[in-house]
């Protein structure tokens, strides 16, 4: 299964966030991950403190700049419209970025999740070792680390038929709220555990915000055939 028919994404993603069979030790990780160099998150919103390591880039490499630590919708945009990058959000650069959002895309033509596959070395950590399973499936994938205030408004990151599946996971569910749709209002998943690494409903608007300092989270996509591997 390259690509999840509707039907056959529902058999999986039974709830918002479905528990995988995969955890990361919380403390030995956050030890662990503290020698990379996190990155500010995209480009703009940069008074919001939020920061990534790729776990699975282009080419394998650290940089400055690194389209696997950006809004994908943003960084295509950006593929047409450089003059705006790092900029403030002028009338001008409003009006274009929702003509860009407004357009119908074909998503295979620009740089989506499965442009990524070359793992770094953070992923070569002890902690990470548990994706051993799931490296051969993975696409661009991150570590993020939030401070008070850190967020991503609702969103959504797939749609049917989906070529790529999420995982998420945190080392700080108390530090945290992740919140999804229903029925027109965002509502908080509960219990969640520390380290575990869930099937997230990312078709669904979900929404997230840390309230405390050194919230991490992992931020994983994957080729669907690895529904076989994640129970
Ligand atoms: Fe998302």
């Amino acid at each position: 299964m390259e690509v999840l028919t509707e039907k056959e994404y529902y058999t999986y993603h039974t709830e918002n966030a479905v528990p995988t069979k995969l955890k990361i030790d919380s403390e030995l990780f956050v030890k662990e991950i503290s020698r990379f160099n996190f990155i500010p998150w995209g480009d703009v919103h940069l008074e919001f403190p939020r920061y990534a390591v790729p776990l699975i880039n282009e080419d394998g490499i650290f940089k400055k700049d690194d389209p696997a630590c950006y809004p994908l919708d943003r960084w295509n945009f950006l593929l047409e419209y450089p003059q705006f990058k790092y900029k403030e959000w002028t009338d001008d650069h409003l009006v274009k970025w929702k003509e860009w959002n407004s357009r119908k895309i074909d998503m295979d033509s620009i740089v989506n999740e499965k442009h990524f596959k070359e793992p770094t070395d953070a992923l070569k950590i002890s902690s990470l070792s548990v994706l051993s399973e799931i490296l051969p499936y993975m696409y661009r994938s991150c570590i993020f680390k939030w401070d008070y205030l850190g967020h991503f408004k609702k969103h959504i990151d797939t749609w049917h038929p989906t070529q790529w599946i999420r995982l998420w996971g945190t080392t700080n569910p108390d530090g945290m709220v992740l919140r999804y749709e229903e029925n027109g209002t965002m509502v908080r998943r509960h219990n969640i555990e520390q380290g575990r690494l869930y099937l997230h409903d990312s078709i669904k608007p979900h929404e997230a915000l840390a309230f405390t300092d050194d919230v991490y989270q992992f931020f994983i996509a994957l080729n669907p055939r690895a529904l076989e591997v994640l129970w």
